[in-house]
């Protein structure tokens, strides 16, 4: 069984899918803890209503990582509640090597692209300019770069003519919410 630790500084619908798939008995997991960096995020709030731990965790003085003593609690956070993998779900910092090293090959991260294409920020609205016929979701193993790290699963989605960032970051979130939980489950069973 994995012990999550899920990572998100926003909604948290892909931690939702997670945790609706455990309940479900599609995946093989518990949710040990969820950390946020933003205090008011959707995710805590979502956590609470699951009953899982939900911990806002202050990362300043930096505004893109999860660096110093910020890092340093995470890890503490994680092992006091028995976590072994961390799912980044809408984490919106970069991991630094402290995390990197303490989780080796541990850490999992989804990101709204069909990757090695349009990394980083803004995924769909880099693949309507890109004018490509298909995008979709990738998940992946965290490494040191942006987005990089060997691909455990890709669900595939049209771009189709009129779609807005809008209408298709929506048709790419609910390919999402199955990815995740498959991959994860890929994990759980080696
Ligand atoms: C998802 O699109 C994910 O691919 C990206 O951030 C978004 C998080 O959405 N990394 P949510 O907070 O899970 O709703």
């Amino acid at each position: 069984m994995l012990n999550l630790a899920v990572f998100g500084s926003g909604s948290g619908s892909n931690y939702q899918a997670i945790a609706e798939a455990i309940a479900a008995g599609r995946l093989n997991a518990r949710v040990a803890c969820v950390i946020s960096d933003v205090k008011e995020a959707y995710i805590l709030e979502r956590a609470r209503k699951f009953g899982h731990p939900a911990i806002y965790l202050d990362c300043a003085p930096f505004k893109t990582k999860l660096d110093g003593e910020a890092e340093a609690r995470a890890i503490e956070i994680i092992k006091q509640h028995g976590g072994d993998i961390i799912a980044l779900a809408g984490f919106m910092r970069i991991v630094k090597s402290g995390l990197l090293n303490a989780f080796a090959g541990r850490i999992i991260n989804i990101h709204p692209s069909l990757l090695p294409a349009f990394p980083g920020l803004e995924a769909g609205r880099q693949a309507i300019e890109a004018g490509v016929k298909e995008t979709g979701c990738t998940v992946h193993f965290v490494d040191g770069g942006i987005d990089s790290g060997p691909i455990i699963c890709q669900r595939k989605v049209p771009v189709l003519p009129g779609d807005t960032e809008e209408t298709l970051m929506n048709r790419i979130h609910e390919q999402e919410h199955l990815a995740y939980p498959e991959a994860l489950q890929k994990i759980a069973e080696g």
